[in-house]
C-alpha cells in the first residue's frame, strides 16, 4: 500500500516539481503517510515535549530524571557501527537472478537447477581504499558483492569490478591494504607508501595497470562488470568437480569517467554512484548484468602452464570461454541505508551444496577474515540480522544466545546428540572427497610470471589514446613519490614493455615541470 502510493507520488512529482527520486525521498513519505503518530521514547511511551529538557528554573540545572532526554542521548552516543575496514563506501540494491542457461552438468546447486528458475539477491557496491564518507568517483577497484537468499541457505559471491587482484599471497593482504589507506603519523594519503609497496612487489602490475586505465574510474556503478575473480570449485550431482571462475557483465554497456570529469563530479556531487543507482532504480530503470561461468576440469588445471589458482592472472577467454548461466536483476532501492546496507554482511566462506572453494589461497584467506570483521563490526548475531539471515530457510542447530538473539529455536534441545528430535546430519550433503599433497613450506612466489599478462594488455588491448591516459594518470599520481621510488616503478613498467618504460618517463618528466 505505502508502496503503491510512493510510485503514484512520483509519477506525479515528475510533472510538477522536477527534482529526482532521491531528491524527493521526504515528499514521498510524506504523501503516502496516512495518521500522525505520537514521538515515543524507545520503549514505547508516548514523549509528552520533544521541545525542551527539564530544569530546575528556566535557567537549569537539568534533573536525572528527564529519562526521556537519557534515552534520546544514549541512542544517539551507539548510532555509529564500525565501518568496513575496506570498502567502507557503497550503495545497496535489491533483486533477482534467473537461470537462463542449464548448467546442471558442472553444478548441483539448486539455485541454477533449472532455467526460469529466481532466487533473491541483495548487491553492494563500493570502493575500496576511502571511508564511508569519501567520494564515489575516486580512482579505485569497485566492489561488487552479491547475496543470494537460496532454497540451501545464503550464497555469497564478493567480487569486484576487476577480473584479477593485486596480491597473490592472503598474508600480504593487510599490507597492501595499509599502503592504500592513510600514513599513521599524518593522516594522509601518502604516494610514497603507495608505489613503495607497488613497486617492491611486481606481481600488482596487472592490477595496478587496470587501476590507473579508463576502469580505473567507472561511471557510476551501473555501467561496470563484476568477477568473483577467484578459482571456485563446482561439484555436480555425481560428485564430480570442475574448476570455475565467475564473470557478470553490465547489460548497460561499460562506461568509465576520465580523470578531470571524476575529479569535478567529486568535488560536485561525492555521491554520485549512490545518486545514479537509487534514481535508476527508482524510475523503474532497472539495471541488470549477465552471468557466466569460465569451466577448467581439473586435468586441464594441472597441466596448465601458470598456477591457474594465481589471483594475478586471468584465465585466457579463447580457451576457457564463457559459458551464459543467467541475469542478475536489480528492481528494490533499500527501504533504509543503515538497517539493510551498513548491517549487510557478505562472506565469501558463504557456500552452498555445489558451490566449494579451490585451493586459490586468496580465496583461503578471505574464508577467515570476513565473519572474523564481521563479529567485531555487527556482532556475534550478526547472521540473524534481517537482511543477513537465510529467510528461506529456517535455521536449525545447536547455536544460541548471545547478544541481540531474536531469532531463537523454541523448545529444540541445545545439545547434539539428543534424543528429543533436535535436528540431525545430512547425509546427502557429504562434500565429495579430494587429495592434496606436497611439502609444507612457506612458498614465495619467486619463480611466477608477473609481467606475461600486464604485457598482453599494453600491446593487444589498449589502444593509443587509452595508452596515453594510462601513462598520464600513472604519472600524475607518482609523481608524488620520492624519486628513487618513481625510477623503481618506472622499471618495474619497462618489464611490460620498453616503450612503457620510456613513455612513463618522459610524462613524469612533464608532471615535475608542472610543479
Ligand atoms: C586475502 C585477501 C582479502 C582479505 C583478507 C579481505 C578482507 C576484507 C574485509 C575484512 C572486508 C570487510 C568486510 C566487512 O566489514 O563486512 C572486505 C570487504 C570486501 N572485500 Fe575483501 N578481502 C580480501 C580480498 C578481496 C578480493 C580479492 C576481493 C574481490 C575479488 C574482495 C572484495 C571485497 C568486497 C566487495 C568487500 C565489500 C563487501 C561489502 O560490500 O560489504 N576482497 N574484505
Ligand atoms: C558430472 O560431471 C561429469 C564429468 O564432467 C559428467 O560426466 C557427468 O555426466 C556429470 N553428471 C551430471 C549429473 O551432469
Ligand atoms: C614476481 O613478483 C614477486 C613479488 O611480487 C617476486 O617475488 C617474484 O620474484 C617476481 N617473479 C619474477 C619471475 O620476477
Ligand atoms: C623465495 O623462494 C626461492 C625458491 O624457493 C628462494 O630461492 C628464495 O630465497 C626465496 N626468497 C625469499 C625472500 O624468501
Ligand atoms: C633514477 O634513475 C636515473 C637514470 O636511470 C638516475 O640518473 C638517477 O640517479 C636515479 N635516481 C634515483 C634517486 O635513484
Amino acid at each position: 500500500m505505502l508502496v503503491n502510493y510512493s510510485l503514484l507520488f512520483l509519477m506525479f512529482c515528475y510533472v510538477i516539481c522536477k527534482r529526482d527520486p532521491a531528491s524527493e525521498q521526504l515528499n514521498s513519505y510524506k504523501f503516502s503517510n496516512h495518521g500522525k503518530s505520537h514521538i515515543m521514547t524507545g520503549y514505547g511511551v508516548p514523549v509528552y515535549s520533544k521541545d525542551a529538557s527539564l530544569t530546575v528554573g528556566p535557567r537549569g540545572p537539568m534533573l536525572l530524571q528527564d529519562v526521556e532526554f537519557l534515552d534520546e542521548l544514549a541512542h544517539f552516543d551507539r548510532e555509529r557501527i564500525p565501518e568496513r575496514v575496506v570498502h567502507a563506501k557503497g550503495a545497496g540494491a535489491f533483486g533477482y537472478f534467473e537461470v537462463t542457461n542449464d548448467i546442471t552438468r558442472y553444478t548441483k546447486s539448486t539455485v541454477f537447477e533449472n532455467v526460469g528458475k529466481r532466487s533473491p539477491i541483495a548487491v553492494r557496491f563500493s570502493t575500496v581504499s576511502g571511508e564511508s564518507g569519501s567520494a564515489d568517483t575516486i580512482r579505485d577497484p569497485r566492489g561488487f558483492a552479491i547475496k543470494f537468499y537460496t532454497d540451501d541457505g545464503i550464497w555469497d559471491l564478493v567480487g569486484n569490478n576487476t577480473p584479477i587482484f593485486f596480491v597473490r599471497d592472503p598474508l600480504m593482504f593487510p599490507l597492501f591494504i595499509h599502503s592504500q589507506k592513510r600514513n599513521p603519523v599524518t593522516h594522509l594519503k601518502d604516494a610514497d607508501m603507495f608505489w613503495d609497496f607497488i613497486s617492491l612487489r611486481p606481481e600488482t602490475t596487472h592490477q595496478v595497470m587496470i587501476l590507473f586505465s579508463d576502469r580505473g574510474i567507472p561511471d557510476g556503478y551501473r555501467h561496470m562488470h563484476g568477477y568473483g575473480s577467484h578459482t571456485f570449485k563446482m561439484v555436480n550431482a555425481s560428485n564430480e568437480a570442475v574448476y570455475v571462475k565467475f564473470h557478470y557483465k553490465t547489460n548497460q554497456g561499460i562506461r568509465n569517467l576520465f580523470a578531470e570529469e571524476a575529479a569535478s563530479l567529486t568535488a560536485r556531487d561525492p555521491d554520485y554512484g549512490i545518486h545514479d543507482l537509487h534514481n535508476a532504480i527508482a524510475d523503474g530503470n532497472f539495471p541488470s548484468w549477465t552471468l557466466y561461468i569460465q569451466v577448467m576440469t581439473f586435468e586441464e588445471a594441472e597441466r596448465f602452464r601458470w598456477n591457474p589458482f594465481d589471483l594475478t592472472k586471468v584465465w585466457p577467454h579463447a580457451e576457457y570461454p564463457l559459458i551464459p548461466v543467467g541475469k542478475l536483476v536489480l528492481n528494490r532501492n533499500p527501504a533504509n541505508y543503515f538497517a539493510e546496507v551498513e548491517q549487510m554482511g557478505f562472506n565469501p566462506a558463504h557456500m552452498i551444496p555445489g558451490i566449494e572453494p579451490s585451493p586459490d589461497k586468496m580465496l583461503q584467506g578471505r574464508l577467515f577474515s570476513y565473519a572474523d570483521t564481521q563479529r567485531h563490526r555487527l556482532g556475534a548475531n550478526h547472521l540473524q540480522i534481517p537482511v543477513n539471515c537465510a529467510f528461506r530457510t529456517p535455521v536449525t542447530n545447536y547455536q544460541r544466545d548471545g547478544p541481540q538473539t531474536f531469532r531463537h529455536q523454541g523448545g529444540a534441545p541445545n545439545y547434539y546428540p539428543n534424543s528429543f528430535g533436535g535436528p540431525d546430519n545430512a547425509p546427502g550433503l557429504q562434500r565429495p572427497k579430494f587429495s592434496i599433497s606436497g611439502d609444507v613450506s612457506r612458498y614465495n612466489s619467486s619463480d611466477e610470471d608477473n609481467f606475461s599478462q600486464p604485457s598482453l594488455l599494453w600491446r593487444k588491448v589498449l589502444k593509443t589514446d587509452e595508452r596515453h591516459r594510462l601513462i598520464d594518470n600513472i604519472a600524475s599520481h607518482l609523481k608524488n613519490a620520492a624519486d628513487f621510488i618513481q625510477n623503481r616503478t618506472v622499471h618495474m613498467f619497462s618489464q611490460v614493455d620498453p616503450e612503457f618504460g620510456v613513455k612513463l618517463t618522459e610524462s613524469l618528466k612533464k608532471h615535475v615541470n608542472f610543479h
